[in-house]
């Protein structure tokens, strides 16, 4: 074997070992690069005759030739290799079912809240929200509600430690509280006009939220949920909460024949107070009264801790609760499924 034959040789043994695109780069710098062996040849032909030149040239051209076959050759190899390495790595079943992506949605409490506020909201009416942990004064006291009337009893209420008379105290029993909390806000805001003799604009405002209550058993759970609602200016009457509460409710069912019925009943911080029952005239309930929410015209002492005059200012307020409303609604009859979580029931008002 001549000189330049294992030349050839020893390229493509020293590419076969080469293992990675870069040691094969680093082989081929000894054969082909600026000081590489084929290199040194080409220069060592400097001295030859023009006829030597020639022969000599063609072969070293050969060699050189055959050396850079062997270099494309191995690395398509080396290329081939990778890419079967990395397709293995990561293998991709195309037959596996997609993933599918929970789309979740809202609690069907939360659906009716969000329809409360809809329909009582293009009646004018602002939402506003308060604290659940709520004083003894806003609970109780500015309500009208004596020291001992039973509610404040640790039967029904929840309290936690510490408070004092206006300081928080206990879980609110009802969203009332936002009677009084709501009113004053207002009152502070208008109170230039007010002094100045002038009418200011009237409240009209309903206040969805979590209240609490010792109480649990297929329709009461110790946690629940109320809407209050308040309508006060200078000349809001009785009336005026039968219209509003009567076209909340035929909206809300999406019923017009349904009918109302208002029961004279008795609330500290409301005079005269009444229940509102609803009956349906169609479907399972149908001719049942179904007590709603509780209302009045709100009590003098009320408009008074308010800061408002109750020789000018007057108005109605109700309470009812959106947990019965879902029920109704769907036709659920036990309040627990709706806070229990299971998903089971949940995802069928989806
Ligand atoms: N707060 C009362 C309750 O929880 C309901 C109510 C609200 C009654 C407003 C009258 C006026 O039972």
């Amino acid at each position: 074997m001549n000189e330049l034959d294992s030349l050839v040789e020893s390229a493509q043994q020293l590419f076969a070992q080469a293992q990675t695109p870069n040691d094969l780069e680093n082989a081929k710098a000894q054969f082909l690069g600026k000081s590489g062996k084929v290199t040194e040849l080409m220069k060592g032909m400097a001295q030859l005759s023009v006829e030597e030149k020639k022969s000599r040239g063609a072969a070293i051209n050969l060699a050189k030739q055959a050396i850079e076959a062997a270099l494309t050759t191995r690395r398509q190899a080396l290329a081939d290799a990778e890419l079967e390495a990395h397709l293995k790595a990561e293998v991709l079943d195309v037959t596996l079912p997609g993933r599918r992506c929970g789309t979740g949605g809202l609690h069907p409490v939360s659906v009716t809240m969000e329809r409360i506020e809809g329909i009582f909201g293009s009646m004018g009416f602002d939402v506003a929200e308060g604290p659940e942990i709520e004083s003894d004064w806003f609970n109780f006291t500015a309500l009208n509600t004596p020291e001992d009337h039973p509610a404040r009893s640790m039967h029904d209420t929840f309290y936690v430690e510490g408070g004092t008379a206006h300081a928080p105290n206990l879980l609110r029993t009802h969203t009332s509280p936002m009677q009084v909390r709501h009113a004053v806000q207002h009152v502070k805001k208008y109170r230039g006009l007010i002094d100045a003799g002038q009418t200011m604009p009237e409240i009209r405002v309903i206040a969805p939220g979590r209240t609490y209550r010792v109480d649990s058993d297929a329709t009461h759970s110790p946690m629940f949920h109320q809407c209050e609602g308040l309508w006060i200016g200078e000349n809001v009457s009785f009336k005026d909460l039968k219209v509003v509460f009567t076209d909340f409710c035929k909206t809300f069912f999406e019923q017009d024949d349904l009918v109302l019925r208002f029961r004279p009943s008795f609330f500290p911080f409301t005079e005269p107070s009444a229940e509102i029952d609803i009956q349906f005239q169609h479907g399972p309930l149908a001719g049942r009264w179904l007590e709603v929410s509780g209302a009045g015209q709100v009590h003098p002492n009320v408009v008074r801790n308010m800061g408002l005059d109750p020789e000018k200012y007057i108005g109605f307020a109700f309470g009812m609760g959106p947990d019965r409303l879902t029920m109704l609604r769907y036709g659920v009859n036990d309040l627990r499924l709706f806070f229990d979580g299971d998903i089971r029931f949940l995802s069928q008002f989806q």
